[in-house]
């Protein structure tokens, strides 16, 4: 895997002795869903993803300079980490791992003490997982700073850089950057595609696939009982694995015809089946697990009767627990939304649902705006 043009190529003498930088990355849901991995972060095959709008992770950036000479982040006590203006501790270990693992792209990283403010535009315990949006959030952050050090750097390039970041912290979080539609990982007859990073999705694209919103049901708020890193180890040695990984590939090639002629009723059958699978592998690998609860089965059942008594596609996917992702065209929200709260907000926990759609991507905030 050549990731020679990710390495730093800026002038460590610009960094200046301080500064800040402060960048919102959004959440992001797999229609072709990447589950299973090789080192380091390597996608087992190609996953697409819409970029989602209102879940999103805002973080703040301080740096300062502390040695001329790059000495190891771990040696020292050089990142401190606040969710929503309180310390948290418990999330240095990951962001510490991080920044080891980008340093050798970003040497300047080991002359920094780092102080990281971030927050998510969702509930705290919501169950919808902040990684992917938060490590988005940060790898930009860090982009910023390499642009003072790299002016000449330009906008396909940084965004790039922040995917292939992004990636090396969390794997979808390289989805988190691009808005609309995102595939990462390489896809035959997909130019551009990679394995190191996504891509705005270069297909012909039907515009309704722009106006999807998607109503996400908190159905259980609590932690995963099994993480999303136990879950890709557990495709190692799955007796699946192999015809899960073509599945895949095949299903992005069906995506990609779907996607081009609008067929929508298509498009919710292969979501569907794509959601399925994942939550098939879970339930079949060893230990086998389940994210599902009985709210998630009663919410996937009426979604199918209301699909074809109404003849309307709405459809549902699943991330790696048990909330369900609505997925609709936009000009359907007037016929399908009274049909989500009067028959589906029940089986969410105290009827909480956050009401999204498609994104258009990242976006810089400036420190002014923080605490608006
Ligand atoms: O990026 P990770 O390691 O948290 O894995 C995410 C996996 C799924 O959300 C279940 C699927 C996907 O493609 O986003």
């Amino acid at each position: 895997m050549n990731d020679s043009e990710f390495h730093f190529q800026g002038n460590p003498d610009l960094l200046p002795d301080s500064g800040s930088t402060s960048w919102s990355a959004p959440s992001n849901i797999a229609l072709v869903k990447y589950w299973g991995k090789y080192p380091v972060q390597l996608p087992a095959n190609p996953s697409l993803s819409f970029t989602l709008e209102a879940c999103a992770t805002r973080t703040t950036l301080e740096f300062e300079k502390v040695s001329e000479h790059a000495s190891s982040l771990a040696d020292t006590d050089k990142l401190k980490v606040f969710l929503d203006g309180q310390p948290a501790p418990d999330f240095e270990p990951k962001i510490y791992k991080f920044l080891e693992r980008i340093s050798p792209y970003m040497p300047f990283v080991n002359g920094l003490k780092l102080r990281l403010n971030t927050g998510n535009t969702f509930p705290h315990s919501s169950g919808i997982a902040s990684s992917a949006s938060g490590m988005a959030a940060l790898s930009l952050c860090l982009l910023e700073i390499e642009k003072q050090l790299d002016p000449h750097m330009d906008s396909l390039r940084f965004s790039r850089k922040a995917s292939f970041l992004a990636r090396l912290g969390s794997g979808s979080a390289c989805r988190s950057i691009e808005g609309g539609l995102v595939l990462w990982g390489a896809a035959e007859g997909v130019p551009g595609s990679s394995d190191l990073y996504g891509i705005t999705y270069p297909g012909e694209t039907d515009p309704v696939f722009q106006t999807y919103h998607d109503t996400i049901l908190l159905v259980d708020r609590g932690k995963k009982e099994v993480s999303s890193t136990a879950g890709h180890g557990l495709m190692e040695g799955h007796p699946f694995a192999q015809a899960r990984f073509q599945q895949a590939r095949e299903n992005i090639s069906r995506l990609e015809d779907i996607l081009k002629r609008g067929d929508l009723n298509a498009f919710c059958e292969l979501v569907e089946v794509e959601a399925l699978s994942l939550h098939a592998l879970m339930m079949s690998g060893e230990p086998s697990y389940l994210l599902m609860k009985p709210g998630t089965l009663a919410v996937i059942e009426k979604v199918r009767r209301f699909r074809k008594e109404s003849g309307l596609p709405l459809c549902f996917t699943l991330d790696a627990g048990a909330n369900v992702h609505l997925l609709y065209p936009g000009a359907l929200s007037a016929k399908v939304y009274p049909f989500i709260q009067q028959e589906l907000l029940s089986y969410a926990q105290d009827g909480a649902h956050i009401c999204d759609r498609v994104g258009k991507g990242a976006r810089p905030l400036t420190l002014h705006r923080r605490n608006n």
